[in-house]
Parts: structure tokens; C-alpha cells; sequence
């Protein structure tokens, strides 16, 4: 299964927002509120086009023959540093099949390729698929975020994990 990325289109709004809204990324991430018109502005103010210094945040829809699948993106790229978090999540139904590692490994081709330096994970310590998928792709523990952020209502332990330009070693697909 060859995975692609794509700058994210309008029609991607529902997909994207059911794969964020299912239980399981619910209890690891925010699930920001508002109708499907404030899902779809978030969508469109992403850019993709990491020439284009001018954002702070950047998406990409992944693609397994033309069907979307899952969201990699950039957030609070500080093109001083160099430096951004990194997002992302699959379809409920496509998990365990080896499309996560592939499609971040994809960005991280994007994002060390585009002029970014450093790049981190903000994961809640019991995401156990999300901490085993980027210590897999090289990202180094560097911390723990005591009640880090909130999620839904409750405050939660993240770990920080980063991986440096220098480390990349661009991923043999694995499925
Ligand atoms: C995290 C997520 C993107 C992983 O995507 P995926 O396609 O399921 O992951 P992969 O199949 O590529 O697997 C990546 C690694 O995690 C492991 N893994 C997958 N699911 C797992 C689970 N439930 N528990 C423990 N390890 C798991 C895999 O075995 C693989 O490790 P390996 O290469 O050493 O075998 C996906 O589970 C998801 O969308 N979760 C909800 C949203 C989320 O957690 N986003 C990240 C927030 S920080």
C-alpha cells in the first residue's frame, strides 16, 4: 500500500473531522469544537507549500489510491528556529497497517526537505501506538510535560520527543 500526500482539498473536511472525532483520538488529542464550517476554515488556512514562510501551520492529507486516510501537519513553525510540532492521525479503520509510520515518515521528508531543523511530539505518555511510531522513525525522548495540556477536561501527562535534521534517515516503507 503506497501512500501519497496531498494538500488538503474542501472535500476532505468530513473525513478529517471524523477521524479526529473518533474515541480514540479523542483521548489523546483536543477535538477543537465548532461546526463543520469551522472545520473547514481550520482546513484552509493550513498551507502546504513549505517555501511559502509566511504560516505557522501546514497540512497534508494522505492518499492510498485517490482515498484519504489520514492528516500529517505542522504546527506552531517557528521559521526562526527552524522548529515545529508535529501532528497527526489515521482512519479509525486503517490503524495497525503500517499507514501511520509511512505517512509521517512522508512528512518528515516534506518537513527536514522544506528548511525545518527540529521537529517535536507532544504525546500523551499511554498513546503507546503514537510513542512506539516515532521512536520507530528516530525521535528521542526528551521529557516529561507534567499536565501538559488538557484534554477532554482533564489535564494530561505528555512526553516530549524531538527528532533533529541531522538524525533523519528517510523510512523504508514498510507496507
Ligand atoms: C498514532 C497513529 C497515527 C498510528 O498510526 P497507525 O497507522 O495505526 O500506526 P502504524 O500501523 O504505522 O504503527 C506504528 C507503530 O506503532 C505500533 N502500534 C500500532 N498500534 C498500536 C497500539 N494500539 N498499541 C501499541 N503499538 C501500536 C505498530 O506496531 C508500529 O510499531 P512497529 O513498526 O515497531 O511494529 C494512529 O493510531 C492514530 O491515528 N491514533 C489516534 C490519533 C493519535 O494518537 N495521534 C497522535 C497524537 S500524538
Amino acid at each position: 500500500m503506497t501512500l501519497r500526500l496531498v494538500k488538503p482539498q474542501p472535500g476532505h473536511v468530513e473525513e478529517w473531522r471524523r477521524w479526529r472525532a473518533d474515541p480514540v483520538s479523542r483521548r489523546v488529542m483536543q477535538l477543537p469544537g465548532g461546526d463543520l464550517d469551522k472545520w473547514a476554515k481550520r482546513l484552509a488556512l493550513a498551507l502546504s507549500d513549505l517555501s511559502d514562510r509566511s504560516g505557522e501551520s501546514y497540512r497534508w492529507i494522505g492518499e492510498v489510491e485517490g482515498t484519504p486516510v489520514g492528516s500529517v501537519s505542522f504546527h506552531f513553525v517557528d521559521w526562526n528556529h527552524l522548529a515545529c510540532e508535529i501532528g497527526y492521525v489515521i482512519a479509525p479503520e486503517r490503524r495497525g497497517m503500517g499507514l501511520g509510520r509511512q505517512m509521517v515518515a512522508s512528512g518528515l521528508d516534506l518537513g527536514f526537505a522544506g528548511g525545518l531543523e527540529r521537529i517535536m511530539a507532544f504525546i500523551c505518555t499511554d498513546n503507546a501506538a503514537s510513542i512506539r511510531l516515532v521512536e520507530d522513525l528516530g525521535f528521542r525522548r526528551e521529557g516529561l510535560l507534567r499536565r501538559h495540556a488538557v484534554i477532554e477536561g482533564e489535564r494530561r501527562d505528555h512526553y516530549l520527543h524531538a527528532l533533529l535534521k541531522e538524525e533523519w534517515r528517510p523510512a523504508v516503507p514498510r507496507s
